[in-house]
């Protein structure tokens, strides 16, 4: 069998763990080869593959962020339109199987294929773990320790200077990243995309903890997150040319607020894409390894239009169309049982 695999999307530690572990499977246990199209939609588009091997070079890339295949972005229509030049280089290429790795947007473009009769099995990327469908994806296991490894340090400075920080960290439609790394770094308080917060609230709870005598005080945000409108007008920033909405830096906005409000000394980290680079964890370079190891043994069986999904401890099939249905976002019981630590 001769399979195919790309990234797409944004990047994410964890997917050359994912790319080894299809590449060692496929050629290790059923004697496949396996190639790569660079820069996601992008090279399969215009052709542009490279040989992957089963040797000591694919056994380096596991602790290795980034993708060794590139990825990039491409709009829904070119996409759509390129339908039968996709099909024609995967022909050309002798591809019997697409082993596409990325977010929502990619599954979906994936789930596409599959209805347009290309065998597809799915893999779910995002630090943002916000794929339906599966309990985690790779990547946020890293952005959380990196989160929270920021935060911890926050706290030192913050307490030596009796100052209220706001972290803001990535999370667009899901605050799960806030949420984990909040709850690891004792912060004293989580905004999510999901809940609405009033700033008048906010302030409220940052006053009495300083009145009862208390040095600091930890605010992690998600980058999506947003104000009650009644509270605070969060400036706009329109949409880019993926449909995405630009962000305008909620915590700084923010900050403003609370130091207007309460009259305390406020500073604005925002991580940024240091939460999406460098080494993947060790739990995201297993899950890794084995979504590609369950990727390839799903496409050797011809479990197609599926995607492969965490559930409890093991890795089990999805149809692609139970994947793309909705966002997983953070359930009202898993920001009230963190809320419990608020304050
Ligand atoms: O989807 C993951 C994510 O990290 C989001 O949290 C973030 O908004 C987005 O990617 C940023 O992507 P980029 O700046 O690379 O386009």
């Amino acid at each position: 069998m001769r399979i195919a695999t790309l990234t797409s999307g944004g990047d994410c530690p964890g997917l050359n763990a994912v790319i080894r572990g299809i590449v060692r499977t496929a050629s290790s246990e059923y004697g496949s080869t396996v190639v790569g199209y660079e820069d996601g939609w992008v090279g399969l588009l215009e052709d542009r593959r490279i040989q992957l091997y089963d040797d000591e070079e694919i056994d380096r890339v596991l602790l290795r962020g980034g993708t060794i295949l590139g990825t990039g972005r491409l709009h829904p229509d070119k996409f759509r339109e390129g339908i039968e030049q996709i099909k024609e280089n995967l022909a050309n290429a002798g591809v019997d199987a697409l082993i596409p790795i990325g977010g929502e947007g990619t599954l979906k473009g994936a789930l596409w294929l599959h209805e347009n009769g290309i065998p597809v099995v799915g893999v779910p990327k995002t630090i943002d773990n916000d794929v339906n469908a599966t309990d985690y994806t790779f990547g946020f296991d890293t952005a959380v320790s990196v989160a929270t490894d920021a935060i911890d340090r926050l706290h030192t400075t913050a307490e030596s200077h009796n100052r209220v920080m706001v972290v803001e960290v990535m999370g667009r439609h899901a605050g799960w990243i806030a949420l984990h790394a909040g709850i690891a770094s004792g912060a004293h308080l989580t905004l999510v995309p999901e809940e609405p917060f009033d700033v008048d609230a906010v302030c409220k709870m940052m006053k009495k903890r300083f009145q009862r005598g208390d040095s600091h005080f930890i605010c992690v945000i998600a980058e999506g997150a947003k104000p009650d409108p009644e509270s605070m007008t969060l400036r706009e920033g329109g949409i880019d040319e993926y449909g995405h909405v630009r962000f305008t830096g909620v915590a700084q906005q923010l900050a403003v607020e609370i130091e207007r409000r309460i009259g305390k000394e406020v500073r604005t980290t925002v991580l940024g894409h240091i939460q999406r680079g460098g080494k993947p964890t060790p739990y995201d370079r297993v899950l890794a390894t084995r979504f590609g190891h369950h990727a390839a043994e799903a496409a050797h069986a011809g479990h197609f239009g599926s995607m492969v999904a965490l559930h409890g401890t093991k890795i089990e099939l999805v149809p692609l169309a139970e994947a793309v249905k909705q966002l997983k976002t953070v359930p009202a019981d898993r920001y009230a049982e963190a809320s419990a630590f608020f304050g």
